[in-house]
């Protein structure tokens, strides 16, 4: 298969690249100057390093958000599909959240009790994604950690297993690869301060890989499946017609439960993809938007689950489980969740999501078709993935081997520079209850603007 750049001239896009990192330095001169400011403060002038992981030459500040509109230093505007890489995926400070969010700041924040609302929370988590038992954590990634830690209790099993490609947050036991000549766990390299050998513990095998799935199941030693429906960190890989039912089945089958972590996929339909799909998860973890972008995340299970989990805990001595933060559960975030749960995750939410999302789609693929571009767009519901391979993969593997990283850069910096925002690391978009028709037109508008520069020579 040809690569999906080498049709275009040699040079072109470091090109272009070149010429837009000049044109974002011209146009941001208050960015460039809180980016030389904050040098002095923080690692890599920026709160969280990742933020200097986005293509442009320096750190886009940002003065406000408020629905898909964001404005930054310089006061220019952009129209944003990134949403804070699905945090922000119902709009920025949607006005139901910003009041509840003022209300309780005004009557306590944390108080190491649960507020009275907990109760009203929880009916909402049921009614939303369907389980009817839950904790709370502050991040998706802790949510992730805890839930492996009950999942290993209450089976009293060792053995994690992931996909390929899995991104789970920071948690060390899913931070590993496959290597593809062996089918060995590998620690992943770019990880730092790494002393623990999680590919002890840790099983990785291809998503949509049957086959490789019930051998890694079939030793019996697996506490757990940690997975997301789709793949949504290594591009967007879709699971494959049949593919989770017979997972499940696997699952059930070798005693292993099944964590599905909906952090992103929650973009598929109301209530996540497991509830969608039927997949009838042990454990389900969501993050991020859960809570409208405040910092929050729980995880559901079943009843049986619940009663297994209070088994192990009874047994355990007095002391520290290891599992929960001081500030989970804290006031503001059940606050926050309950307007959350009651405004943002509703069927007209959805219904708007999901529409747009598929004009979109179907605009961005006439598009590509049209310039004869050997690029596809792979849609989960209100998420999308402009993807620079002719068609959608079907594992990490796929991705890695027809991965434009230049391509994905220049793609990203050319959007930033005309007023849309792209998540970066991979060309993901997503679509809010917020964005509106002219939001999906500037960003196709732009979309042309790059093919034409792409393929003007
Ligand atoms: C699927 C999934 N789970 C968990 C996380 C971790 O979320 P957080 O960084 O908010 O802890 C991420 C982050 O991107 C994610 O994509």
């Amino acid at each position: 298969m040809p690569p999906s750049t080498a049709h275009l001239p040699a040079g072109r896009i470091a090109a272009l690249r070149q010429a837009e990192s000049e044109r974002f330095v011209t146009a941001h001169p208050q960015s460039l100057a809180l980016a030389r400011a904050a040098q002095a403060h923080y690692l890599f002038g920026v709160p969280l390093h990742w933020m200097r992981d986005w293509p442009s030459p320096a750190t886009l500040f940002v003065r406000e958000a408020q629905g898909v509109t964001l404005h930054c230093a310089d006061g220019l505007r952009y129209a944003d599909f990134c949403l804070g890489d699905t945090g922000a995926m119902f709009g920025h400070s949607p006005p139901p959240l910003a009041e509840a969010i003022a209300q309780q700041a005004a009557r306590g924040l944390t108080c190491m009790l649960p507020a009275v609302n907990a109760v009203a929370v929880g009916e909402g988590l049921q009614r939303v994604f369907g389980l009817p038992r839950w904790q709370m954590a502050l991040t998706a990634s802790d949510a992730n950690r805890f839930v492996l830690r009950w999942a290993r209790a209450v089976t009293q099993r060792p053995q994690l297993l992931v996909f390929d490609g899995c991104y789970h947050g920071a948690v060390d036991d899913t931070l590993v690869d496959l290597d593809p000549a062996t089918g060995r766990t590998l620690p992943r390299p770019s990880v730092l301060g790494q002393v623990h050998n999680h590919a002890a513990f840790t099983r990785v095998v291809p998503f949509n890989d049957l086959a490789a799935l019930k051998a890694a199941l079939a030793q019996g030693d697996v506490a757990c499946l940690l997975a997301e429906p789709a793949l949504t960190n290594f591009g967007l890989v879709p699971p494959a017609p049949g593919f989770w039912a017979a997972a499940r089945a696997l699952c059930r089958q070798h005693g292993a439960l099944f964590v599905c972590d909906e952090t992103h996929t929650i973009s598929t339909a109301l209530g996540g993809h497991a509830r969608a799909h039927t997949l009838e998860p042990d454990f389900l973890v969501v993050g991020k938007a859960v809570a409208g972008g405040l910092p929050c995340a729980v995880y559901g299970f079943t009843e049986d689950m619940a009663a297994r989990m209070a088994a192990a805990k009874d047994a355990a001595p007095e002391g520290h489980s290891g599992i929960g933060t001081t500030l989970s559960g804290n006031a503001l975030t059940l606050a926050a969740l309950e307007a959350a749960l009651n405004h943002l995750h509703t069927e007209a939410s959805y219904r708007h999501m999901l529409a747009l999302a598929a004009r979109l789609e179907q605009s961005l693929r006439e598009r590509i078709a049209r310039a004869g571009m050997p690029w596809t767009v792979t849609r989960l519901g209100a998420r999308m993935e402009l993807q620079f391979m002719p068609e959608t993969p079907q594992n990490a593997q796929d991705v890695r081997d027809r991965a434009q990283s230049e391509l994905e850069a220049l793609t990203h910096l050319f959007m930033l520079n005309r007023g849309v925002l792209l998540t970066p690391f991979h060309s993901m978009l997503l679509v809010s209850p917020a964005t509106c028709d002219a939001d999906a037109d500037r960003l196709l508008q732009v979309f042309d603007e790059l093919l034409v520069a792409l393929s003007v020579g």
